[in-house]
């Protein structure tokens, strides 16, 4: 079954491309067709004293796909002007109006649905990697403007990778075990007094003695039951050992401010009602 369905994929890619180059011919022969003979119109252009344009003009099917863009576009504009004014008006209300504003929070959903569920889910519940926003628990702050800036700018953390520090996997084994007695987990007492050392030094300038973290810096809670990545030794290891890079992108540009003050609340009434 799964070789069939790998052959399958391996013809569809095949064909479609060979199709596509067959497809380039009838374009190579329709333009070689327009090739004017003689005293032909040129552009006007000169170049180099002699070198002249031909003036060819593109077959209009294919000008036509980019005035249907711009239509499209055009459409995507008039939406905006006609819902523009919505925003606005929930732009001017506090966050706390906002949460408790049934309508508005509909409409938070549905811009919840179209822009960031593929990565937090529908029920934003999240994946490795891809924060749970529903769980209360905030690597970049709980407030409303912490998690606006997180929304309209962006956020990428950065855990440096840290096994040449650490000496070595034993290193990383010994940390690994202290992470594990930190958060309350099975462990290695022996390894993980060794680790604690290496943590003091190398580790709480972000994530605090007592593993609570920083908001300010994305460094997450390595004390509690909540992982981003997992908190299984495996996982752990890995953070440690070669680091994580997790990027929210910046809606700034697709959503612009009011329609991100919304989300905003939005996104925080999901933590507050787990509270
Ligand atoms: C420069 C700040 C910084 C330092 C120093 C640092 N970390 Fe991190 N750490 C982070 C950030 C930021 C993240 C989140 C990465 C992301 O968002 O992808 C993180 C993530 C982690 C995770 C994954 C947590 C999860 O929820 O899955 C673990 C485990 C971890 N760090 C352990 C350590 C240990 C152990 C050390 C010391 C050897 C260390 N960190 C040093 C900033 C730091
Ligand atoms: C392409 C995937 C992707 C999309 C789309 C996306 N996010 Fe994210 N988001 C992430 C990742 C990855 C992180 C964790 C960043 C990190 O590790 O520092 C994150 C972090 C966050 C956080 C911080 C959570 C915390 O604990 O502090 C919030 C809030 C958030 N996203 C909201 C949204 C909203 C609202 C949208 C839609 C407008 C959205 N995200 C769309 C990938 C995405």
């Amino acid at each position: 079954m799964a070789d069939f369905t790998s052959e399958f994929w391996h013809w569809f890619i095949a064909v479609g491309t060979i199709l596509s180059i067959l497809a380039l011919f009838p374009l190579i022969l329709m333009n070689r067709g327009h090739k004017p003979e003689g005293d032909a119109e040129t552009s006007g252009h000169v170049w180099d004293e002699d070198l002249t344009e031909y003036n060819n003009p593109l077959p209009s099917w294919w000008l036509n796909m980019f005035t249907s863009k711009g239509q499209y576009q055009k459409e995507i504009d008039v939406a905006r002007e006609q819902f523009d004014p919505v925003f606005d008006q929930y732009a001017s209300l506090s966050p706390q109006d906002l949460t408790a504003n049934v309508d508005a929070m509909r409409t938070g959903k549905r811009l919840f649905l179209n822009n960031c569920a593929q990565c937090h889910g529908s029920d934003a519940y999240g994946a490795p990697g891809f924060p749970n926003l529903v769980d209360n628990d905030w690597q970049w702050g709980s407030e409303h403007e912490q998690i606006y800036q997180t929304i309209i700018n962006g956020r990428n953390g950065i855990m440096p990778p840290w096994e040449t520090a650490l000496g070595g996997p034993h290193g990383v084994r010994d940390v690994t075990h202290y992470v594990l007695n930190l958060s309350g987990q099975e462990h290695d007492r022996e390894f993980a007094s060794a680790g604690k050392a290496k943590y003091d030094q190398l580790c709480i300038a972000c994530h605090q003695a007592n593993g609570s973290g920083n908001v300010l810096l994305g460094a997450p809670n390595i004390a509690d039951s909540i992982w981003l990545y997992g908190g299984s030794y495996d996982d752990i290891y890995h953070s440690i050992a070669i680091g994580r890079n997790g990027v929210m992108p910046a809606f700034n540009d697709l959503l612009g401010e009011d329609r991100v003050y919304l989300l905003a609340a939005y996104i925080q009434s999901l933590g507050n009602q787990n509270q």
